[in-house]
């Protein structure tokens, strides 16, 4: 059996943080309940002494949740510690998270202190938030950029103190993933004592190195992460928990195991996005739009013959409902085919190549290629090649509503009228004693497309002959034109040798 990988969630902490992103209590409940759900081991909820507001939320998500350890951040600092301990009186197991920078850069002139002091401090704040909790977490801030020795020296002496997990945060996203996991490394091989504690990493994402850099982590003997849903967090963010999970997943060499059920990672994705008002771009690893999106013609083709040839998770793993072809001008025929036959327009060879061509055409002048458009291509292509025209229709209700059509098929005219219980119903039962044999009218559906008193009807009609369905489309702002004009581009799609006129 592989290591457990423990999921420290920071999304309300380290995500929070960042301009736009703040959410009220009720917001941080929501999302703290769907971190329950998706599965986090660990939900940092929050930085207590840094305001009312934060204090408050620490306190009902600690009432609002059962299984994950909620987690209080605190500096090393015994007001901190303090405020972050009752903030976590109502949590059924509550951590607090206290540490100090241990960087040249932090000691001296953020600290303006010495190594030895902050080897003290940190020691002092173990042992004080030790009082409250068992369970007591230290982050060594900028871990990433601090020197080798003063490092281990001071995370030993923090075990010593009772932290039961150490935090190797790379604050400032400085290091190479080789850097990095060389520092986890470090710390396994010298630290005396580092069995008796948890190795956790915590990345920043500004060198866009925060996945490869925690993987690397877990692979030189961490085991908790410290990630946020989206990767949101300051400045390029922090490690995204989607990411790192799927890479474990997907990566069987790498001995540890998540307990996330991946396939509540895309809906956890879109809460936080939609709460959080920080829209997710397209490319996004795992969450994007484009995640599982084929827009070339090879992969298109590729993907359709076997999905794994282009993808290498399968999107309902991660709850996405399912892999898409969009349609571009790169597009090939095997994509389009794909779309037709979802639309139950089924063409092929010569019928698919002249549609095919017509695609491209649209393809080159609209970004966007949509159902509506497609459907017009089709009606447009059938249009063409017309067997059956619809060349008249009128009505009147006078007690009785009464149609009048003619159509040509063929070469010959026709001419019909029928009664029916509304001008629809009399205008297709006309239409249906012109052509011999009948249909079965399966599918009638009508839509508006636009809103207002000059609304466009949308009419999709689906016929059955010897078993096979055929779809007609058309729009009108005429809503009787438009089921006649749907029934005859339906009719127009089954061979001409199905029929004999009447
Ligand atoms: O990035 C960081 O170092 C942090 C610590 C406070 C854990 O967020
Ligand atoms: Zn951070």
């Amino acid at each position: 059996m592989s290591d457990k990988l423990w999921i420290f969630d920071t999304t309300l902490r380290d995500g929070e943080q960042v301009p736009g992103c703040q959410l009220n209590t009720q917001e941080k409940i929501v999302v703290a309940k769907a971190l329950e759900e998706l599965g986090v081991d660990i939900i940092e909820a929050g930085f207590p002494i840094s305001s009312p507001g934060d204090f408050n939320s620490v306190v009902e998500i600690s009432k609002a949740v059962s299984n994950p350890i909620i987690c209080a951040l605190s500096r090393a600092v015994e007001k901190d510690i303090e405020v972050a301990a009752q903030a976590l009186k109502f949590a059924k197991k509550g951590r607090i998270h206290t540490g100090i920078g241990v960087s040249p850069y932090h000691i001296q002139y953020k600290l303006r202190s010495t190594p030895d002091e902050i080897i003290q401090r940190g020691v002092a704040a173990v042992k004080f938030a030790k009082q409250f909790v068992e369970d007591v977490e230290f982050y060594a801030e900028d871990a990433g950029r601090s020197e080798p020795d003063f490092l281990c020296k001071i995370i030993e002496e923090v075990i010593k103190a009772g932290a039961t997990v150490v935090n190797i945060p790379d604050t400032t996203g400085y290091c190479l993933p080789e850097q990095y996991g060389g520092i986890i490394a470090d710390l396994k091989n010298r630290v005396p004592n580092i069995d008796r504690a948890i190795i956790s990493t915590h990345c920043h994402n500004d060198l866009g190195m925060a996945t490869a850099n925690t993987v690397a982590g877990v692979q030189n003997g961490a085991r908790q992460v410290e990630v946020t849903i989206n990767g949101i967090g300051e400045r390029a963010g922090n490690t995204s928990m989607e990411e790192v999970v799927m890479a474990i997943k997907c990566h069987q060499a790498i001995p540890v195991h998540t307990d996330i059920v991946t396939q509540k990672i895309y809906y956890t994705s879109r809460l936080v996005s939609k709460l959080m008002n920080m829209p997710v771009q397209p490319n996004k690893a795992i969450v994007g739009r484009n995640a599982f999106a084929h827009s070339s013609g090879i992969h298109q083709d590729g993907v359709l013959k076997h999905r794994e040839n282009y993808e290498i998770i399968d999107p309902k793993e991660v709850g996405v409902e399912e892999s898409s072809i969009v349609l571009t001008a790169r597009s090939g025929r095997a994509a389009l085919k794909h779309h037709l036959d979802a639309l139950g327009v089924e063409l092929e060879g010569d019928e698919l190549r002249k549609v095919y061509e017509a695609f491209l055409e649209l393809a080159d002048s609209k970004r966007d290629i949509g159902r509506k458009d497609l459907l017009s291509l089709v009606g447009k292509y059938l249009d063409e090649s017309n067997f059956i025209e619809l060349q008249e229709v009128s009505y009147s209700s006078n007690g009785e509503v009464k149609a009048n059509v003619k159509l040509k098929i063929g070469d010959t005219s026709h001419q019909a009228s029928a009664t029916g219980v509304g001008p629809v119903d009399a205008v297709l039962t006309a239409i249906e004693k012109m052509v011999q044999p009948q249909v079965d009218l399966e599918e009638f559906l009508i839509q508006a497309m636009t809103h207002g008193s000059n609304d466009v009807a949308k009419v999709h009609m689906r016929v059955i002959k010897s078993d096979k369905p055929y779809h007609g489309f058309a729009s009108n702002e005429d809503i009787v034109l438009a089921s006649a004009q749907a029934f005859v581009d339906a009719l127009n799609k089954i061979p001409v040798k199905e029929y004999a006129t009447a």
